[in-house]
């Protein structure tokens, strides 16, 4: 009996102090430009699982925040199976602190019977955070002093800094066995000498299978320029699409028209809430909408959201040398789309009391 415990014992230490990897944190030393920023992070399920439960245990709110991050059609249903070992991007908001970046006080993980934190950081989450670093941002003295029901914020790696002086959306890789620097760095359109600043590498022949590498993805170019905006900075990265102003907008970040976020409203039936305007001031555009008179094109961009109104822009560029909008802004007209009606208003306003991601 007692040697079966001191056995136990000494098997728990020995897992405690061999597996977890040591995982260099993310730089992250922006703390002026904004407080939080959107970040991603691959999640290697270790059971087959689904999309609903994936979303649940990182505190996701909306499904289609979940689709988008991985490029998967609105259509798809939250019961959709996902296979162990696959991979699953999780969309989170960052923030940056004291140097380092980690996930803005979420998931929250509530202890079940039977958790032990090593068990939380490297089955549960899959090795995205270690136990030490649960248990330092939860102010936990005694890693083994954990109850049932306890509610734990997961500290997920990310940052909000800009890299060779464009924004990037922060993406937490997994490296796959039999991956290296160069495939990672032509994969996600980045290079070596980034990667490997980036994660502070010296060798690149030390990269290990499941570490989490930070890699920054080439994010989209948007009118969403003042920081009153709820959105602000609404960074899309490459290949992805987004829901914002609560739903009312889809934007989304492809190589189509040179990295340039194309917005649109969103479409969606949302039960119980009327979006604002959408109309940019002085014209009959809506967000999305484009007219051209020779080779000068308008377009009516998404600028941003308040807990009021959706702001628009009109954007000039032009028609003839294709992709050249963002470089020819020759007009912008700030438009201020005021709600009229005082209920809508107030529909609007509760809803917008909780910020979406
Ligand atoms: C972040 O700040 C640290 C310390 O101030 C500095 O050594 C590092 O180069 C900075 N990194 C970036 C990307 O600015
Ligand atoms: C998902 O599964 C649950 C029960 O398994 C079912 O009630 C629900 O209708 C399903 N939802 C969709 C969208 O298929
Ligand atoms: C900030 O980081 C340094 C080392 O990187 C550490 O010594 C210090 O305690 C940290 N400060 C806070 C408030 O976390
Ligand atoms: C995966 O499944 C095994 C066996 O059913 C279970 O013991 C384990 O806790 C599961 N892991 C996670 C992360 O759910
Ligand atoms: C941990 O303690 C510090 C200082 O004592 C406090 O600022 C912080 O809010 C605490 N964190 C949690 C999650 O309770
Ligand atoms: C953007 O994403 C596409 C696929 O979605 C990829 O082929 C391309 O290399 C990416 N470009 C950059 C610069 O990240
Ligand atoms: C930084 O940007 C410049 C110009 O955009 C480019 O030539 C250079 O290769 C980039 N450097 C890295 C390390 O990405
Ligand atoms: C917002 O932007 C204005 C001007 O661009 C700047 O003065 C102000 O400090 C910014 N505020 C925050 C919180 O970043
Ligand atoms: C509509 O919103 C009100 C207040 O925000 C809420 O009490 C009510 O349950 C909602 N109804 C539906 C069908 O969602
Ligand atoms: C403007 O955009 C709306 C919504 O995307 C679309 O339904 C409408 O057809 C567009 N109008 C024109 C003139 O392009
Ligand atoms: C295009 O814009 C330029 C200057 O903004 C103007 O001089 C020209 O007349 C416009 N052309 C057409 C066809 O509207
Ligand atoms: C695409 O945008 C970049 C900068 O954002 C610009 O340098 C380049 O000329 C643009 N390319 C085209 C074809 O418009």
């Amino acid at each position: 009996m007692g040697s079966a415990t001191l056995l136990l014992a000494l098997f728990f230490l020995s897992v405690l102090t061999t597996v977890p990897k040591v995982q260099a944190a993310f730089t992250c030393n922006s703390t002026t430009r904004s407080t939080t920023c959107s970040a991603l992070i691959d999640y290697v399920s270790p059971n087959t699982t689904t999309l609903s439960a994936i979303q649940t245990l990182f505190d996701v709110k909306n499904l289609r925040t979940l689709l988008g991050a991985n490029s998967l059609p609105t259509s798809t249903s939250p019961n959709q199976s996902v296979a162990a070992k696959d991979k699953i991007v999780i969309p989170f908001r960052c923030r940056c602190s004291n140097g380092t970046g980690i996930s803005n006080h979420r998931p929250v993980y509530t202890v079940q019977k039977d958790d032990g934190l090593y068990h939380i950081a490297a089955e549960v989450f899959a090795g995205l955070v270690t136990y030490q670093e649960i248990q330092a941002v939860n102010n936990i003295s005694d890693a083994n002093l954990i109850e049932v029901g306890q509610e734990l914020w997961i500290p997920l790696p990310c940052s909000c800094d800009e890299v060779n002086g464009s924004k990037v959306v922060h993406y937490g890789h997994v490296v796959e066995a039999g991956s290296s620097v160069e495939l990672i760095a032509e994969e996600y359109g980045t290079t070596q000498e980034t990667l490997l600043r980036l994660n502070g590498i010296t060798d690149p022949k030390n990269l290990q299978a499941g570490a989490v590498l930070d890699v920054p993805l080439k994010a989209c170019t948007s009118m969403v320029a003042n920081n009153n905006s709820l959105d602000y900075p609404l960074l899309v990265a490459n290949g992805t699409y987004v829901y914002t102003a609560n739903s009312c907008v889809m934007c989304k970040c492809d190589s189509a028209n040179n990295w340039t976020l194309q917005c649109e409203p969103s479409q969606l039936k949302l039960s119980n809430r009327t979006c604002p305007s959408m109309q940019c001031e002085g014209s009959s555009l809506y967000i999305g909408n484009s007219t051209s008179a020779g080779c000068n094109r308008t377009t009516c961009a998404y600028a941003g959201y308040t807990s009021q109104m959706i702001l628009t822009t009109l954007v000039e560029g032009n028609a003839c040398s294709a992709s050249n909008d963002a470089q020819k802004i020759g007009l912008q007209v700030w438009s201020w789309a005021f709600l009229f009606i005082s209920s809508i208003a107030l529909a609007w306003s509760s809803i917008f009391s909780v910020r979406s991601l």
